[in-house]
């Protein structure tokens, strides 16, 4: 079989630390590629003006498949201020170039599972019986809309006239904000279209459909919001119907982030549109793990894109030994294995992870519940490499 080439897309910050730690565990595991250097971020954004430059675009239009660790986004004044003098009077505004990247190639399906390891010291418990504690097994995977919703984009602040108008043309607008100055309104619009929530919804039913899940749960909250919700409920509805084997259970947002801590051991697959997803799935992470564990997928029709859930952790980018967990990011790099159907290599390295986590003799600061300072490998923490090199040993 030919080599595949792989977009690999450090990104800034701790980005460029687990993605080159990622690509050795592959290696070790017998994965063979080329690999070429995708630039993204915060570097491009000060010095060219666009944190997505053309040319990366091109290499994921060639080659399809892409792993990105992270990048850094900032607030649109210091943004500005960090770019380079000659580029100061373009008028150029900064946008987040992983958003961008799920627009661009409409990644609309974001996949994010959620599995206990076996002795994970930050695994979920609760109390049992008497004396006893329980650690449920977690094992979630959230499908989440990735490029519409709340995050679509759609939105002013001081709208103008035609926009007012409009607003105004609702019954509910004139009576709650028609008083409002219009200098004093902002406003985020919340858009869902057919066609991406049914992909969205058909996405988690096939998963849980291959993979044997009994439910698929629907988190929105149909009952408050029914336009946007109400639709992805009803049509949720009519595709659970080619189904018979899988339930679809109805949780509204708020509600689900109070069970997940109570029985998470019952859910299988979730769906929800961005916003809902972004924070149920952070909240199901939470429970096995955290940003350390917590991996992902950003999937269209023609390009995928992996990477770990967390960002670009400044604070830690630039100690002289790296202590961020590399987890997550080979965990994403599993997922894009999958994606290409090398699951056999994907399996392996989880193994090996869950053997490097089941002992418990290598682990990163997160694990030990420490707060991240440079000391925490004298204490015992393993750094981001020695945590690489475990699971390297463990696939040997
Ligand atoms: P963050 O995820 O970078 O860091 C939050 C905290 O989580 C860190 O201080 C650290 O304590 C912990 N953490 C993160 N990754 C870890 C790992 N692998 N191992 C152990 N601990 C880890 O989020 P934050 O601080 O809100 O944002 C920092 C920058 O990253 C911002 O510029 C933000 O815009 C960007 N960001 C980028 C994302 C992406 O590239 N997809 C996602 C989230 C944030
Ligand atoms: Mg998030």
């Amino acid at each position: 079989m030919a080599k595949r080439t792989i977009v690999a897309m450090p990104g800034d910050g701790i980005g460029k630390t687990v993605l080159p730690e990622a690509i050795r565990v592959l290696e070790a595991a017998g994965f063979e590629a080329d690999y070429v250097e995708g630039d993204i971020g915060w570097e491009f954004w000060c010095k060219e003006g666009n944190p997505l430059p053309e040319r990366t675009i091109k290499l994921l239009e060639e080659h399809k498949v892409g792993l990105f660790g992270a990048i850094t986004s900032k607030p649109k004044e210091e943004a500005f201020n960090e770019l380079s003098p000659e580029l100061k009077e373009k008028g150029l505004v900064y946008s987040s170039p992983i958003v961008g990247l799920r627009q661009h190639f409409n990644l609309d399906i974001c996949m994010r599972p959620c599995h206990t390891y076996k002795g994970n010291p930050l695994n979920f418990i609760r109390r049992g019986k008497g004396d006893s504690i329980e650690e449920p097994e977690v094992d979630v995977v959230i499908f989440r809309q990735n490029t519409e919703g709340l995050y679509g984009g759609v939105e002013w602040s001081n709208p103008d006239d035609k926009v007012y108008d409009a607003l105004m043309t609702h019954p509910k607008f004139v009576k709650n904000f028609g008083s409002v100055p219009r200098n004093e309104l902002s406003v985020s619009t919340r858009i869902f279209t057919k066609k991406a929530t049914e992909r969205i919804l058909r996405a988690a039913f096939a998963h849980a459909a291959k993979y044997g899940y009994k439910s698929v749960t629907l988190c929105e909250k149909p009952n408050v919001i029914h336009e946007t919700s109400g639709m992805m409920y009803k049509m949720a509805k009519e595709i659970q119907q080619e189904y018979s084997d899988i339930a679809l259970w109805n949780t509204n947002i708020d509600a689900q982030m109070m069970w997940l801590t109570k029985n998470p051991e019952d859910y299988g697959v979730i769906v929800a549109g961005n916003m809902f997803g972004d924070i149920v799935s952070d909240g199901f992470a939470g429970l096995i793990g955290g940003l350390g564990f917590a991996c992902s997928a950003n999937m269209g029709d023609e390009v995928a894109v992996f990477e770990p859930t967390h960002g670009s952790a400044p604070k830690y980018a630039d100690y002289d030994v790296s202590i961020v967990n590399p987890i997550a990011m080979i965990e994403s790099a599993c997922m894009m294995l999958d994606h290409i159907g090398e699951n056999d290599k994907a399996s392996k390295i989880r193994k090996a992870i869950a053997e490097v986590v089941a002992e418990g003799k290598v682990r990163t600061y997160d694990m030990m519940k420490m707060s991240g300072r440079p000391d925490v490998v004298e204490k015992g923490a393993a750094s981001t490499q020695q945590m690489a090199d475990a699971i390297i040993e463990k696939l040997k």
